[in-house]
């Protein structure tokens, strides 16, 4: 897209999208690459990942960083594939700080926090959001094609350790797989300070068979919790987020429900995902997309790159299209970061 094109937005005021959201907060996938390979994200076999040349650099994704902060973005999540697999992660995430964004939180599958927790403490993260979709380690390795359960907690301990908080958990729930888990899971929350999230599957590519048979609807998850610990606490939508919360009562954490398929947030949207290969990805469940890498790579101002940031939240669409069976088709989850 050329930046000639786009009408010229105002730079005074936050970036709203033409349903009056304000979008201001970025998802930056870092790599499409991963060291497990979920069941619900990739298939077995048949995955094609970019090449390095396709990826933008960091200084490049900084150049992305600036110009969001200057059209209103105050908080960053990094996310993958797997982000600690970037080798200068730890750098990316002192200079996006740096560049003014007040809040940077990162999905991980936690097999290399033992190891950096502290060092991405110490660079400026907050908080990490860690998958574990099963309390066992056998059905773990099933899950995650490989996965070790041990380290992954051992990095959940060390996140505590270092004070990347307030910690929180996602599983995925698969019908067939670890629906049988979901009381334990939950039961978590009981003794740590933690949320525990679960997510509803969503059809991404690549994996849109097990979502066609695997959903298991939050209302379900909801019953069978109360079915052991009795009624819950409803502590709601908080602002801007896309999980209800509940609380096992007298838990010390929380439960989030993540429903995408059975109860869209699209109303309270406020992010915009950047992918690894530079282009800003306007909603999870669609395929639109505005190039940012192809300006970048002619030379564009950062100026010119606000001015485009601030044209694709215009252009950022209601909803997705699940109930109107229109699934997205261009990327798979691994490569748009969840
Ligand atoms: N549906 C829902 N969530 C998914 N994730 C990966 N694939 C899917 C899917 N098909 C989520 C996992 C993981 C994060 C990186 O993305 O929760 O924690
Ligand atoms: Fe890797 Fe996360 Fe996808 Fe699992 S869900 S394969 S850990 S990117």
């Amino acid at each position: 897209m050329s930046a000639q094109l786009i009408p010229i937005y105002d730079t005074t005021a936050p970036a709203l999208d033409s349903y009056a959201r304000r979008i201001d907060y970025l998802r930056i996938s870092l790599t499409d690459r991963c060291n497990m390979r979920c069941v619900y994200c990739m298939p077995a076999t048949g995955m094609q990942f970019m090449l390095k040349p396709e990826l933008l650099t960091s200084e490049e994704l900084l150049l992305v960083v600036r110009a969001a902060v200057a059209a209103g973005f105050r908080k960053v999540r990094l996310t993958g594939g797997e982000p600690s697999l970037r080798p200068d992660l730890v750098e990316l995430v002192r200079a996006i700080k740096q560049a003014g964004i007040a809040h940077i939180a990162m999905t991980t599958n936690a097999l290399s926090l033992q190891r950096q927790a502290q060092a991405l403490k110490d660079a400026g993260l907050d908080r990490v959001n860690i998958s574990i979709d099963s309390l066992d380690p056998q059905k773990f390795r099933q899950l995650t094609r490989g996965g070790s359960l041990e380290k992954v907690w051992a990095g959940i301990h060390q996140a505590e350790a270092v004070g990347l908080r307030p910690l929180k958990l996602n599983a995925v729930i698969v019908r067939g797989l670890n629906d049988d888990e979901v009381v334990q899971l939950a039961e978590l929350t009981l003794h740590n300070p933690w949320e525990m999230r679960f997510i509803e599957v969503m059809p991404l590519t690549g994996v849109a068979n097990v979502a066609e048979d695997g959903v298991v609807a939050t209302a379900e998850l909801i019953a069978q919790i109360e079915a052991v610990h009795g009624p819950m606490d409803d502590l709601g939508l908080a602002a801007a987020d896309s999980a209800r919360r509940y609380r096992i009562p007298g838990a010390r954490g929380k439960l989030g429900f993540i429903s995408a398929v059975t109860d869209p947030f699209c109303a309270s949207c406020n992010r915009m995902r950047l992918t690894a290969d530079g282009r800003l990805h306007l909603c999870l469940l669609r395929d639109d997309e505005v190039d940012l890498r192809a300006a970048i790579r002619r030379g564009a101002s950062q100026r010119e790159i606000e001015q485009i940031v601030r044209h694709a939240v215009a252009l950022k669409p209601w909803g997705h299209g699940l109930p109107d069976g229109v699934l997205p088709t261009l990327r798979g989850m691994s490569a748009l970061g969840g």
